[in-house]
């Protein structure tokens, strides 16, 4: 079994900051010692990786992602191949993406399908939530044997009628089935039946722009089906995970509902942090690439964003990576937003964009690994083995260079897909080095990892939501 020390570098995880020397014992951290300590004195190793100046994190863990995607009439453009690289460099070590369920089809065939897109293909471990696109009786049961064998948790939407949406009652019977099998439902929280009223009057108005995806998706119709899910999930005595929250209108429903004591726990992502509705409004066609459901909003929400991260009225922060290339693929909605495929790139700069976060005084650096690496692992059922550095935990390690700068832009970037939403940005901090069970993936920011390496991760129930 190979032993790797990595010597001198400051350790940080959601708990701690040690000057600490890490031993790592083939796949898993064996242990931690003060650097330089009587203890870590004498540890032999086959391999020491200096670490003096950096941070030595968890691996980020990015529970929200869509490889290959099909959605509005196309696919997402990274594969499990390439999008798996791209969070790599980005010093994402996990990933959980979303199986679909497609209409009239079971979760069984669904979950297979994803199997099989991602299986022997990864550069980095990898689980499953899944997407119920049609509750019936059968897919209800089905809920089960999916927890028990480690898809314990379960996305819903209120959006997008005629694709993924589902009515009160179908919500409220998943609810139920999870309050009995201890899954966690995700809830994409707009109403979608709203929304498309909206959206065949703007058009019908000859408001066809991409700034116009933002107006009609309003902050109140995802407050509005944010309480509601509130509810939904209280009358069904099941705890409620709200995805990509973006309206500070609907942060207040999930503050009122924590302030009640409800296990209700809320993500955002780096987009509602760092872009804004102004984006949405760029000339020409460009606002196109800036289309995403939640839609991005006025920058007078991200204040509210940024403050549910500090009080863990949102507790996670993810990407909701979905890449579509600007040609051949946004294209599909010139002249008719509602036909630009919704998302965008970012799996590759969660990490270094919170750490900008830090850097510029909004959240501590502790705070950027809970919100990155462990509360996402423990929300979905991955710690301790991921999104913390201990004895036991598997070796998913970042090296943090965290005075290199940076310059984000699609020249540069990892990510299958011909655009940047960041072209341009600085950033302070960068990753050096990346291990996934204690093998380099990313050494001094030389790709070492390959296709294959990451491994299928059947998840516990998650302990988060039961743990205050
Ligand atoms: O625009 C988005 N977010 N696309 C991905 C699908 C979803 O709703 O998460
Ligand atoms: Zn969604
Ligand atoms: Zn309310
Ligand atoms: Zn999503």
């Amino acid at each position: 079994m190979t032993r790797t020390l990595i010597r001198g570098g400051l350790v940080v995880t959601a708990a701690d900051e040690i000057h600490a020397d890490v031993l790592i014992e083939g796949s898993r951290v064996a242990a931690l010692a003060a650097s330089g300590s009587h203890a870590a004195a004498g540890w032999t190793a086959d391999r020491v990786v200096d670490a003096t100046g950096r941070y030595v994190l968890p691996g980020g863990v990015d529970a929200h992602t869509h490889m290959e995607m099909p959605f509005g009439g196309t696919r997402s453009s990274d594969t499990f191949e390439t999008g798996t690289r791209a969070a790599a460099w980005g010093g994402t070590t996990t990933i959980v993406d979303f199986a679909i369920q497609s209409v009239g089809g079971s979760l069984r065939a669904g979950l297979d399908a994803w199997h099989a897109k991602a299986d022997g293909r990864c550069a980095i471990d990898y689980g499953f939530h899944m997407i119920l696109s049609d509750v019936t009786e059968a897919s209800l049961a089905e809920m089960d044997a999916l927890v028990a064998e480690g898809v314990t948790s379960f996305k819903l939407f209120m959006a997008y009628p005629g694709v993924f949406y589902s009515d009160d009652g179908k919500i409220l019977r998943a609810m139920q089935r999870a309050a009995g099998n201890g899954g966690l439902i995700m809830m994409h929280a707009e109403n979608g039946i709203a929304i498309d009223v909206l959206v065949e009057q703007a058009l019908a108005a000859g408001r066809t722009d991409p700034r116009y995806h933002g107006e009609v998706r309003k902050a109140l119709l995802e407050a509005e089906a944010t309480h509601r899910a509130v509810q939904l999930a209280r009358v069904a005595g099941a705890p409620l995970y709200v995805v990509h929250v973006s309206a500070a209108e609907a942060v207040a429903e999930l503050s009122a509902a924590r302030q009640l004591g409800l296990d209700v726990y809320g993500e955002t992502c780096p987009q509602y942090l760092f872009l804004s509705a102004d984006d949405l409004a760029r000339p020409g066609f460009e606002g196109a690439k800036y289309v995403c459901s939640t839609p991005l909003r006025p920058a007078e929400h991200q204040e509210a964003l940024w403050r549910a991260l500090r009080t863990d009225d949102l507790s996670v922060v993810s990407t909701d990576h979905c890449p579509f290339c600007f040609t051949g693929q946004k294209d599909l909605g010139r002249g008719d937003f509602s036909k630009i495929p919704n998302g965008l790139p970012g799996v590759e700069h969660r990490m270094d964009l919170l750490h900008q976060a830090v850097v510029e005084g909004r959240i501590s650096r502790r705070r950027w690994i809970e919100l990155a690496c462990a509360a996402p692992a423990r929300m979905f059922g991955l710690h301790p083995r991921k999104g913390t550095i201990a004895p036991g935990s598997d070796a998913d390690i970042v090296l943090y260079d965290p005075a290199a700068t940076q310059t984000l832009s699609a020249a540069g970037h990892h990510m299958n897909v011909d655009h940047s939403v960041y072209e341009g940005r600085r950033i302070t901090g960068r990753v050096e080095t990346v291990l996934s069970r204690g093998v380099p993936v990313i050494e001094e920011r030389r790709w070492t990892g390959r296709a294959g390496h990451g491994r299928y991760l059947p998840r516990a129930v998650g302990t988060y939501p039961r743990q205050p």
